[in-house]
C-alpha cells in the first residue's frame, strides 16, 4: 500500500468510480470517454536507458494509485514538501486513467541511436507527412512520451498530470501541454457530445463495446507490430484550430453541407455533399478503413485580433496502423473536404502506446527491458 492512501478513505460515496488501471490493454483508450482531458508530451534528457526504464517504472505506480483515487506518496512530511501536491484528496478516482505512448524521437533522433531502441521502432511509427494546409507549430508537435489524461472531475485530471510532471522532473521534461473538455456538464441529456462548431460528434465512430471492431483497426498485433506493441495502439494527436467567426457567420446550409449531416438532429443529410467531411472520411471513400477517434474540444486564450476564442478540437484517435488508416483518411480530407476551409491544424504528434502491464510490471516493459 501506498504512504499517504489513508487519507483518501474518507472520500465522498458519491464519488465516481475507479477504471481498472491495469489489464492487457493501457485503460484510456477503450475506455468510454470521460468528460476532461490533460494531454502533455515530454522530452527525455540525456541518453541513459536506465534512466529511461526508471521513470517509466515510476510513472506506471503513480498513474496505478492515482486511478484508484490515492496518493502518490505522503502528504504529512513536515519539514519536508509533500510528496503528492494533494489538490485531488477527497475527490476520488473520477475514472481517472492515464495512457503513455512513445514517440518516433525516443528511438531516433537526429540519426542518433539514443537509448538503443532504433532497431525496435515500429514501422508503423512513422514520421507524419505535412498534410495540405497544415500550419505545424514546432513547439505544440511531437515528443518523446506522451500522455493522455482523462477523467470525470477536472481537478482529478490536473492532478494527476501535475504530479506526473513532478515526478518525472528532470528526466522527463514537459514539452506541450493542452487540457481539453468533451462532453459538458448536462451531458446525461446529451446522446452524443457536440463539439465547439454545434455538431454531434462521435455518431459514426469505433464504440468500445465492439471488440471486434477494436481487433480489427485498433489493437496492434504482429507481424505489422513488434512483439512490444502487441494489444497496444498508434495515437495520433493532431491540435486543430477552428476559425470559430468564420463558422459563426455561415448559413446553417452552408454548415450542414461542410459536414454532410443535419445540424439539429445528425442525421445525414438526404443528398450528402461529394466534399463533405462524412463523405470523404467515411471507410467506403479509404479502402473501408476506420479510425477509433477520442478527441476533445480545447479552448487557449484569442486569435490576435479575432473575435472569438483560439479554440478547436484536441483530435485524438487510436489506430492498428497509421499508414492504413489516419494518414490515408487525412490524405484524403486535407484541404479538400468542406470542413477544411474553417480548420487549421497547428500541432502534429504520434506516439506508440505499449499494451497494459499486469502489477509489478510498467509501461513499455518488454521494449525498455
Ligand atoms: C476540428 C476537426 C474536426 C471536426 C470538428 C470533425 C467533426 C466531425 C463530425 C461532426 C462528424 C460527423 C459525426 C460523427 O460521425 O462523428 C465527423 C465524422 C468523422 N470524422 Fe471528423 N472532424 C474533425 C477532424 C477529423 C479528422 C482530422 C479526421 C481524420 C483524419 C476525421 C475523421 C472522421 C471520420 C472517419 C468520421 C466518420 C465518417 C463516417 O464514416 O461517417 N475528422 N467529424
Amino acid at each position: 500500500m501506498l504512504p499517504g492512501t489513508s487519507l483518501a478513505a474518507g472520500t465522498a460515496a458519491k464519488a465516481k468510480p475507479a477504471v481498472p488501471f491495469y489489464g492487457a490493454h493501457q485503460a484510456g483508450i477503450a475506455t468510454p470517454m470521460q468528460e476532461y482531458l490533460q494531454f502533455a508530451a515530454f522530452d527525455v534528457t540525456g541518453d541513459s536507458i536506465a534512466h529511461l526504464r526508471k521513470l517509466m517504472a515510476t510513472w506506471t505506480r503513480a498513474a496505478a494509485a492515482m486511478s484508484l483515487g490515492r496518493q502518490v506518496g505522503p502528504v504529512r512530511t513536515g519539514s519536508k514538501p509533500p510528496a503528492d501536491t494533494g489538490e485531488a484528496i477527497g475527490l476520488g478516482p473520477a475514472e481517472l486513467t492515464v495512457t503513455f505512448g512513445f514517440g518516433a524521437s525516443l528511438f531516433t533522433s537526429n540519426g542518433k541511436d539514443r537509448f538503443g531502441l532504433a532497431r525496435h521502432r515500429p514501422a508503423p511509427l512513422v514520421d507524419l507527412p505535412v498534410f495540405r494546409g497544415d500550419q505545424l507549430q514546432a513547439g505544440i508537435s511531437g515528443g518523446d512520451i506522451g500522455i493522455q489524461v482523462c477523467a470525470n472531475d477536472p481537478q482529478v485530471a490536473f492532478h494527476a498530470m501535475h504530479d506526473l510532471i513532478k515526478l518525472g522532473s528532470p528526466v522527463a521534461v514537459p514539452k506541450w501541454l493542452l487540457a481539453g473538455f468533451g462532453r459538458t456538464g448536462n451531458s446525461t441529456v446529451q446522446p452524443l457530445p457536440r463539439n465547439l462548431m454545434g455538431f454531434q460528434d462521435g455518431t459514426a465512430n469505433i464504440v468500445v463495446e465492439n471488440p471486434a471492431a477494436l481487433d480489427a483497426f485498433v489493437w496492434a498485433a504482429e507481424p505489422g507490430s513488434p512483439f512490444w506493441m502487441r494489444g497496444g495502439s498508434y495515437l495520433v494527436a493532431r491540435r486543430i484550430q477552428i476559425a470559430l467567426t468564420r463558422w459563426d457567420e455561415t448559413s446553417l446550409d452552408g454548415q450542414q453541407k461542410a459536414i454532410g449531416r443535419e445540424k439539429l438532429s445528425g442525421n445525414v443529410l438526404p443528398d450528402v455533399p461529394k466534399n463533405s467531411h462524412i463523405f470523404l472520411a467515411s471507410p467506403g471513400r479509404n479502402n473501408n478503413q476506420r479510425l477509433y477517434r477520442r478527441g476533445y474540444s480545447y479552448v487557449d486564450g484569442v486569435v490576435a485580433g479575432a473575435t472569438a476564442p483560439a479554440a478547436g478540437v484536441m483530435f485524438i484517435c487510436y489506430n492498428k496502423d497509421p499508414r492504413e488508416q489516419f494518414i490515408p483518411i487525412q490524405g484524403n480530407i486535407a484541404d479538400r473536404d468542406g470542413l477544411s476551409a474553417f480548420l487549421t491544424h497547428i500541432g502534429s504528434s504520434i506516439f506508440a502506446c505499449p499494451p497494459g502491464v499486469t502489477p509489478g510490471g510498467f509501461i513499455g516493459q518488454e521494449l525498455l527491458g
